[in-house]
């Protein structure tokens, strides 16, 4: 037995996958740069795989020199031009290979910051030309991917795409954790009550559309895939909050959708200077909030409530 391996058990988000979610915008690359941060402070083996098919920056914003090459590529490329990787929501089966050992995979497929986080990106669409199909296959990457060391399973952060479109294809089937970061608008709170509501159907049991699968086999596997879902529940951060007026006004908006927020970061220039350079991002203050999120997460404090079904979902015409 590894020597290390007594270790695995000890820290209670080690091996654990936590995606982060959010409307476009709002802050989710942000919030997984602090949050990686934070974990590797707190003493864990982190990974950050960068789920999202289009925007670039986010291995420079975590202090890597540059972005590492696509897990698209290392496994074959897209379904749509003739490689194996396959869309979740037609196939799925899960992806040969996407459990990776660390040293089989070369290591222009991996970027590390100065402090050892690893980065990994499931691959852009840019590259693949006009024409390239939907990016589902990405999507199915950043729902099975998972590195496996002989050190302390890692804490996998996926920094997903704007929106809930990749939580429709099932990538929330294979996160423990969910982070919802939300910004001062309607919308952003908005999108993090959709996000609240889906995680709770599928708490429930509400199962994934299946009509246009034609094997049985296929439909069990995706039905399976649902039941068997290992998501424990969600925490939700504010961020870009200017003053403490906006941030009452924040909590107002969050009470009325029954939504709690564990973290606040607040609208910083430095932040938003870092991103416009391409560089590491640094906020004291971010980071502070970052440790209260590790902290939240490791305590369960987002866990579902096990009794009865949403009591804060929707209400259509509600106004915030
Ligand atoms: N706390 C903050 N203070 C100031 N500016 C911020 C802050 N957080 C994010 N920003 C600004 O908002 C922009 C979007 O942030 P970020 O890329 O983290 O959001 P996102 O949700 O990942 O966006 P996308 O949906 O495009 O992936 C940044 O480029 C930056 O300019
Ligand atoms: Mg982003």
């Amino acid at each position: 037995m590894n020597k290390l391996e007594p270790d695995r058990g000890m820290k209670p988000l080690a091996g654990q996958r936590i995606g982060i979610f959010g409307r476009g915008g709002s802050g989710k690359s942000t919030c997984t740069v602090f949050l990686a941060k934070a974990l590797a402070e707190a003493g864990y083996t982190v990974c950050v795989l960068d789920a999202d098919s289009t925007n670039e920056g986010l291995a420079l914003a975590l202090g890597a020199d540059d972005a590492p090459e696509s897990l698209l590529d290392w496994l074959g490329g897209t379904v749509f031009s003739g490689g194996p990787v396959t869309c979740p929501v037609d196939d799925p089966v899960p992806i040969q290979g996407a459990r990776v050992r660390q040293e089989a995979l070369p290591s222009r497929f991996v970027s590390q910051t100065p402090e050892g986080i690893r980065i990994f990106q499931v691959g852009k669409m840019g590259p693949l030309g006009p024409g390239a199909g939907c990016d589902g296959p990405m999507t199915k990457i950043a729902r099975d991917f998972v590195l496996e060391t002989d050190g302390p399973a890692p804490v996998t952060l996926i920094d997903f795409k704007a929106g809930i479109e990749d939580a429709s294809r099932g990538v929330v089937t294979s996160l423990d954790w969910v982070v919802v970061v939300i910004d001062p608008s309607y919308a952003g709170v908005q999108a993090a009550a959709t996000m609240k509501t889906l995680l709770e159907q599928m708490h429930h049991g509400a199962l994934p559309a299946t009509r246009h699968l034609q094997s049985l086999e296929l439909i069990r596997l995706l039905e399976d895939s649902y039941r068997g879902a290992r998501t424990k529940g969600a925490l939700y951060v504010l961020n870009k909050v200017a003053d403490a007026e906006m941030e009452y006004q924040l909590w107002q908006r969050l009470l009325g959708a029954g939504l709690h927020a564990t973290a606040v970061i607040r609208e910083d220039p430095h932040i938003r200077a870092a991103w416009l350079e391409g560089g590491l991002l640094k906020s004291v203050p971010a980071m502070a909030e970052a440790a209260k999120l590790v902290r939240a997460l490791e305590e369960g404090r987002g866990a579902f409530m096990e009794s009865g079904p949403a009591e804060n979902a929707l209400v259509p015409g509600k106004t915030f």
